[in-house]
């Protein structure tokens, strides 16, 4: 059963104004399904960090399995690339049950919606990626269907039309957005189980990245897999990639170890800067300091001055920008903070902040 199909009409790859993007975009590249799925965890056990999120998650998938009943709703939130198909993939592999994914903008009709819940079987999951991208009259569809395991579908048109009701077997939805807050709140409430994945500490990521290391059979040590971890902006799919790439650089330039001088050389080579930061990141916050003063500037405007849409700077970017306190959003629009002034401030260098500031 496929688990990570492609999602969205918007694809990484070359930008708007047509330049590629980012190595440290958080989102999958198409030639990288493959190589996540080699990587990606199969048990909680595999899957790192996140201790207490996995622990709930155990405890109401042993009790769903001791009363022989299906886990209940489950959605996941969070930026993109931080495990949320992976946990539901392992979700179904614990509970022993078969996962069918699909997602929200496949699902354009009810009849497609009915499709997919007649053929569920009992206690299995339904995966539904970006589930906030389901239009309103499936999700009006779908309310019944999790609260009580039926579906109303209308036969015919006109004076003959009727309705019936279908008993659906108990099944578990199993929802992942990375924009919770456009999730309807009457969706939100029929979910039984609500998840925020946040971005890794980089202990976690360097676990992450000599697991992964592991399993690609290539050799690295402490201070290389730390030094990945700490540019990965928090993000455990940009780590394997970061890790990818860095094993090229070892081969060719070096012995085939990953050392911490191997990986400082590729990450320049790569344009990553000290703080992990690509030149989106660069773009976004050197726009808001020089050409809007350092803000307060709207999305909007800020979008196109940067030759990017608004939506993907809220979604891809944004998030980690303002959780390592770069920018902050204020009722009046984004505003560049002291650090990002310094990260870049005073001649626009990379790398740290300069001594003498801004
Ligand atoms: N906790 C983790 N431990 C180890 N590897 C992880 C972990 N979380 C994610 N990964 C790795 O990162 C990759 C991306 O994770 P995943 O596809 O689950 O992210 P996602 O949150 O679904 O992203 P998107 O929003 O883009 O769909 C996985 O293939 C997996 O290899
Ligand atoms: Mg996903």
């Amino acid at each position: 059963m496929p688990s990570d199909i492609p999602r969205r009409a918007r694809k990484p790859g070359p930008g708007p104004s047509g330049e590629p993007r980012g190595v440290t975009s958080p989102e999958a590249y198409d030639d990288e399904r493959e190589f996540d799925k080699t990587l990606r965890p199969r048990s909680f056990d595999e899957f790192v960090g996140h201790e207490k999120l996995k622990d709930n998650l155990r405890v109401f998938i042993e009790a769903a399995k001791r009363r022989g009943e299906a886990l209940d709703h489950v959605l996941f939130y969070g930026p993109p690339g931080l495990g949320k198909t992976t946990l539901a993939n392992i979700c179904a592999i614990e509970m022993g049950v078969a996962l069918t994914a699909t997602s929200g903008p496949v699902i354009e009709r009810p009849g497609d919606l009915a499709g997919v819940l007649t053929n569920l079987k009992e206690r299995s999951v339904l995966f539904i990626d970006e589930v906030h991208r389901l239009n309103h009259i499936v999700e009006e569809y779908l309310y019944p269907a999790m609260e009580d395991y039926t579906l109303d579908i209308m036969l015919d048109r006109g004076p003959s039309a009727r309705s019936i009701k279908l008993n659906l077997e108990k099944f578990t939805l199993i929802g992942a957005t990375t924009r919770a807050g456009m999730i309807t709140s009457p969706m939100r409430a029929r979910f039984g189980v609500v998840a925020r994945i946040d971005f890794y500490p980089p202990d976690d990521l360097k676990t992450i990245v000599k697991r992964s290391a592991r399993i690609l059979e290539v050799e690295i040590e402490e201070d290389g897999a730390f030094e990945i971890a700490r540019r990965s902006r928090g993000t455990p799919r940009i780590a394997n990639r970061l890790l990818r790439r860095v094993r090229d650089f070892a081969q060719i330039k070096g012995d085939g170890r990953i050392t911490k001088p191997v990986v400082t050389l590729a990450l320049e080579a790569m344009e990553v800067d000290e703080r992990g930061l690509d030149d989106m990141d660069k773009r976004i916050l050197t726009t808001i300091i020089e050409k809007f003063g350092g803000g307060p500037v709207g999305i909007g405007t800020l979008a196109t001055a940067v030759g990017e849409e608004g939506e993907t700077i809220e979604e891809i970017y944004e998030p980690y920008l303002v959780q390592e306190g770069f920018i902050e959003r204020t009722s009046r629009g984004r505003v560049a903070t002291e650090l990002a002034r310094r990260h870049f401030g005073a001649g626009g260098g990379r790398g740290e902040p300069t001594l003498f500031g801004s």
